[in-house]
């Protein structure tokens, strides 16, 4: 018998939703809501900064805890937005984004045959980072708001039954994608509380840190007293910039921590690309109105495309921040989430995702019941969607 060419650790995972509806968007011409990242480029100041870095031959390889001048500016960053006092030299590790940061961290602080918690519907590269470290994920799931909560909640029963002497990490996102669940500083003190009294360390993903609408605001989970000295912190320039094909990311977390995961990371990437860690750090020291308007216009496209999703008869879930909107598909007569998307691509002409690939087996059918749109595209293309959906989408009671 002829041995699989797939390890065990790669073979649950085939090709990922998003390949599948990015190729039948583009088979049927249809505007894509599916995937997260923006049709609108980053600022030019930045772009400038990268091409400056290049010409002047920043190009070498890069220290392996990533350039001094980015590692400086990340802790000004963090000390500008979140309070949080970070030591540059012992407390940041540049990654190649967010995701070399994820896998780095579960590398540097989780043994095989540990447990790691996290919430669903989760990023999908949590799923997969787990099982390539030989963990077992407990999935904590997130329920949409309803009579009694105004906003995703989950059982505090169920976090806490989640957690057990195995446990060694929690991963929390905030702002959550793809719910916009922005965990209030009550939830993250509460949450502090369960990891001292168990010994958990914290991966907090804040990769939409600049991207909240008021009256949520983002709090840094390090900046909670119970939750400091436990919490890696792993963020990146994509989303903050509208530059995700960069890939400059971070860590920042108590040297103790850092220092394993740096272990990890300089046998994962090394380092990260030299001349855009130059311009990331141009990037980190905008001026405040940068920051400010990008907000400002992210409201605007969460507005423009939840009223686009109303009027077309769909019950969205207004979400706190990140770039998405859940929308549930409850009264349209599909089977699934999947037979929704697939049906929404090809005969209403717009691409969305189907979340239940973010949930585990146990839990995905409260995932069969929503679609995920992403809103981080320009008006015109939001408004070709919002019109596609009203003339096209009916229920199919
Ligand atoms: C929650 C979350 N974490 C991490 C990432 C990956 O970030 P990066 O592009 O910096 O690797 C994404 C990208 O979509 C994300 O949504």
């Amino acid at each position: 018998m002829s041995r699989s060419v797939l390890s065990q650790r790669v073979s649950r995972f085939g090709t990922t939703v998003f390949s599948e509806f990015s190729a039948l968007a583009q088979k049927h011409g249809a505007v894509n809501l599916g995937q997260g990242f923006p049709d609108f480029d980053g600022p030019d100041a930045v772009k400038e900064a990268a091409q400056r870095a290049i010409r002047e031959g920043v190009n070498q390889y890069a220290i392996t805890t990533g350039a001094r001048d980015l590692r400086v500016a990340i802790a000004e960053h963090a000390a500008r937005f979140h309070g949080q006092t970070v030591d540059p030299d012992t407390m940041v590790t540049v990654t190649s984004g967010a995701t070399e940061a994820i896998l780095d961290v579960l590398l540097g602080l989780v043994d095989p045959g540990d447990e790691v918690v996290a919430f669903e519907p989760f990023y999908d590269s949590y799923d997969a980072n787990i099982t390539f470290v030989g963990a077992t994920p407990r999935w904590v799931p997130l329920r949409p708001p309803d009579a009694a909560h105004a906003q995703w909640w989950f059982d505090w029963d169920e976090l806490r039954a989640a957690i057990g002497p195995r446990t060694r990490l929690l991963i929390l996102n905030t702002p959550h994608n793809p719910t916009g669940k922005v965990f209030t500083r009550e939830e993250l003190e509460r949450i502090g509380a369960l990891c001292a009294e168990h010994d958990v360390k914290v991966l907090s993903d804040e990769v939409y840190e600049h991207i909240t609408f008021a009256p949520a605001r983002h709090v840094r989970p390090a900046t909670v007293p119970s939750l400091a000295d436990r919490t890696v912190t792993v963020s990146s320039g994509g989303k903050s910039f509208s530059l995700t094909g960069w890939k400059v990311g971070w860590i920042i977390a108590p040297p103790a921590l850092r220092d394993a995961i740096q272990r990890a990371h300089q046998f994962v990437t090394f380092a990260t690309a030299s001349p855009l860690q130059a311009a990331m750090a141009a990037a980190l020291r905008l001026p405040e109105a940068y920051f400010t308007d990008l907000a400002a216009a992210y409201l605007a496209r969460r507005e423009r495309l939840m009223a686009g999703l109303r009027e077309a008869g769909l019950k969205a879930y207004l979400p706190d921040g990140s770039y998405f909107i859940l929308a549930d598909i409850a009264g349209f007569g599909f089977a699934d989430d999947v037979a929704f998307c697939r049906h929404l691509v090809s005969e209403v002409g717009v691409a969305a995702i189907p979340p239940s690939v973010f949930y585990s087996p146990e839990h995905r059918h409260l995932g069969q019941g929503l679609a995920r749109f992403a809103f981080c595209k320009t008006d015109a293309v939001l408004d070709e969607a919002s019109r596609r959906l009203r003339a096209k989408l009916t229920p199919r009671r």
